[in-house]
């Protein structure tokens, strides 16, 4: 019987040595597994065989273990090497076995594992087809299958993480596989890292939704933990559509086998009120959930409300319970309060760091207005070197903070509204600076992009909801350039056309010289689009290929070479009383830029030409976009007039060659 038991054991881990070890380690474990004394060792010294000598060794200590493995079919999950090591706690071994035999195939739902009470283990399919045990992933290619000597059958599985059942502080307190109810009375309890609940446990049962955390089966719970209710009203905020919000029914969500930014329909999903819930991963690695209200009512506002998951993956015995740090769905800060809330520690840290280096005038200024939208640079956006030198100028610092807030309730679905299938123009708090937004696609697949002073970022996170406005996480800090103005053409959807006449003609090819400094008028598409309309002809001429010694030449007129780049402000100031005269590449241009009505306008040649987005900024100079190219009437005449002629008689004699060559041909 020993021997059977001890044959068991070491053709298991043959087994499974062979299918990814060198033989001789084979060998050498083999050899070692017969003193105890040593396991440890052998474990620390063979750190890249994925078989856990010390994770046998807990096995066979444990006289149930010891036994199933004699006499019994069974399963069990063996933790990596590396994955043991991690785990800081005491791997309970009858939480990784479960007592029938089943292959990666025949995994499904839920098995019961061999601990006290039975408490199960989940079984869901992760991204990549991946199956996961709780929150350990099956490395696939490693499960082995055999038939022991009493001729049980027996699987063994090699997972990536040690699984973690729910355990109390003290021995003493029963442990009788408990319901996500049973889990929160008695909270205090268990091993919770001294997190308490009972704040919403109080609300649970004043709205008497206990029945939920009871009912039988799989279910994802997202319980707030009692520091999340500093907020005086906060819990009572906390009422059954709440509670509902907080449980996705019939589907246990293990972090790391959870697909991430997918929607989950919350138990409150009906007629009056919808609410999603997903998980995400920041990158500093923190996992969070949020909640979307996409239908509320007067009690539940619109819109995502983040919470980070204080202690994950907690498995009872209706599915899984997750520890986040606020409720979601209530909202009850203003964006003020919630840079603070998220300032600390949390995903706004640089943000909010850089705003209080500004002097905080920008943060009162926030706190100041009665309706606001904030883009919100994600802490990884701050990580470019250019920003270093800016960060120091206090100025240029809080004008850049400033065109990150709108006066205004700006959601998702009201920027789609402002422009449909347009790029929606929205002004900022720095004055004569707007954003520019483009919304592309529906629902989960929804884009957006912002674009200002130069930089276009996509939103992270979308319609965060305050009382007073909303919150969007973007991956750049706006105003940053990060681009020369050659890249800026390239790749901005308001300037093809000009980008387009500068790269046939060559004219483009200066334009990523790091060294120097443009100021460059840019008309925009719209602009071409009228010229075509005005001068049919001309405007064909300017974009063929033939014709780019023209082309260059009126591209030329748009670029200022000088040692600076100026900005709109500073060529307001300069041409205050007179006109000012720009060097170009081959001459000079002679403007007055004016403001009016909150924009600006550039006279030239006595035609007012309306700058439809200035200041955008560049590694090398600033662009400004205008609303029609600068054209001149021999523009227009020479490409439109008198060189038709020619290339008309270009065309001519290529015909005649043609014909001539077609008849000789006959
Ligand atoms: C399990 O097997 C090991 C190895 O032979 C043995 O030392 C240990 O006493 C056994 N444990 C129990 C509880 O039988
Ligand atoms: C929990 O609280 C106890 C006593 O206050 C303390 O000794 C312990 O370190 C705390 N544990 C954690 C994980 O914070
Ligand atoms: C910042 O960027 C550098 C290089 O671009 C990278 O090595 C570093 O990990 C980044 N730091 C953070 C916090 O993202
Ligand atoms: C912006 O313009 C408004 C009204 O034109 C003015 O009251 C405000 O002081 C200006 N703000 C800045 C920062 O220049
Ligand atoms: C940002 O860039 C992308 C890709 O070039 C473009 O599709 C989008 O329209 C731009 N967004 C804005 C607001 O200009
Ligand atoms: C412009 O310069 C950058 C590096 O400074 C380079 O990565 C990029 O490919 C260049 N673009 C073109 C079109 O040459």
């Amino acid at each position: 019987m020993f021997a059977s038991r001890r044959g068991a054991l070491a053709a298991l881990l043959l087994l499974c040595c062979c299918s990814f070890g060198p033989h001789a380690a084979v060998a050498e474990l083999a050899d070692k597994l017969r003193d105890d004394s040593e396991l440890s060792q052998v474990s620390q010294s063979n750190k890249e065989n994925k078989i856990t000598v010390a994770f046998y060794s807990l096995l066979e200590q444990n006289p149930v273990a010891n036994s199933t493995l004699t006499l019994r079919s069974c399963t069990i999950f063996v933790p990596t090497n590396e994955a043991f090591q991690r785990y800081k706690g005491n791997a309970q071994v009858l939480y990784h076995m479960t007592t029938a035999a089943f292959s990666q195939s025949q995994l499904k739902t839920s098995v019961p594992s061999d601990m006290e009470g039975n408490p199960p283990l989940y079984i869901t399919n992760g991204r990549n087809g991946d199956i996961y045990v709780n929150n350990a992933r099956i490395i696939p290619s490693l499960s082995v299958e055999l038939t022991n000597r009493e001729g049980k059958r027996q699987v063994m599985h090699i997972i990536d993480e040690v699984l973690e059942p729910l355990t109390a502080k003290s021995s003493t307190t029963e442990m009788n596989n408990m319901d996500a109810m049973q889990f929160m009375r008695v909270a205090d309890q268990l091993n919770l890292g001294n997190r308490t609940l009972r704040t919403y446990r109080t609300q649970v049962a004043i709205a008497k939704k206990e029945s939920l955390f009871e009912s039988p089966g799989f279910h994802t719970f997202l319980v707030p933990i009692d520091e999340g209710f500093k907020h005086s009203t906060r819990s009572s905020l906390v009422d059954a559509k709440v509670i509902d919000g907080h449980v996705i029914p019939n589907t246990v969500i293990f972090t790391a086998a959870s697909e991430h930014d997918e929607p989950k329909t919350s138990a409150a999903f009906e007629d009056q009120i919808k609410v999603t819930v997903s998980f995400f991963r920041q990158k500093d690695g923190k996992m969070y959930v949020k909640s979307n209200t996409f239908l509320g009512d007067a009690k539940h506002k619109e819109g995502v409300v983040l919470a980070e998951i204080v202690k994950a993956n907690i498995p009872i015995k209706n599915g899984v319970v997750h520890l986040i740090h606020r409720p979601l769905m209530i909202i009850d800060t203003t964006v003020t309060q919630f840079l603070q809330d998220n300032g600390e520690n949390g995903a706004l840290r640089k943000f909010y760091e850089v705003i209080m280096d500004a002097g905080g005038g920008v943060l009162q200024g926030i706190n100041d207005l009665s309706e606001v939208t904030i883009l919100a640079p994600s802490n990884e956006a701050w990580n470019i070197s250019s920003i270093d030198n800016i960060v120091r100028d206090r100025k240029k610092m809080t004008d850049i903070l400033n065109m990150h807030i709108i006066r205004d309730r700006l959601n998702v679905e009201k920027i789609r509204q402002k422009n449909a299938n347009l790029i929606a123009q929205v002004p900022t708090v720095n004055n004569r600076t707007f954003l520019y937004f483009n919304v592309r696609g529906e629902g989960t697949d929804t884009v957006v992009t912002v674009e200002g002073g130069g930089v276009n970022a996509t939103v992270l996170q979308a319609d965060v909801a305050q009382t007073n406005g909303f919150v969007h996480i973007i991956d750049r800090v706006l105003g940053v350039p990060h681009t020369t103005v050659l890249g800026k053409l390239q790749t901005d959807p308001m300037m093809s056309d000009t980008y387009r006449m500068g790269q046939f003609s060559h004219f483009n090819d200066q334009l990523n010289n790091t060294l120097r400094r443009y100021t460059y008028f840019v008309p925009r598409d719209k602009g071409w689009q009228k010229t075509e309309l005005d001068y049919p002809s001309a405007h064909k001429k300017l974009f063929m290929r033939d014709f780019y010694y023209h082309s260059k030449n009126l591209l030329e007129r748009h670029l200022v070479i000088a040692d600076h780049a100026y900005t709109m402000k500073e060529l307001v100031q300069m041409s205050l009383t007179d006109t000012v005269t720009l060097q170009t590449f081959r001459d000079s241009l002679k403007v007055k830029i004016e403001e009016e009505a909150g924009r600006y306008v550039m006279l030239w040649n006595y035609k007012k030409i309306n700058v439809y987005r200035p200041d955008v900024e560049c590694t090398n100079g600033i662009i400004h976009v205008i609303d029609a190219p600068l054209l001149e009437e021999k523009d227009i005449v020479v490409s439109g007039g008198s060189y038709l002629p020619e290339s008309s008689i270009c065309i001519m004699l290529a015909n005649l060659i043609m014909i001539t060559v077609a008849k000789f041909l006959n």
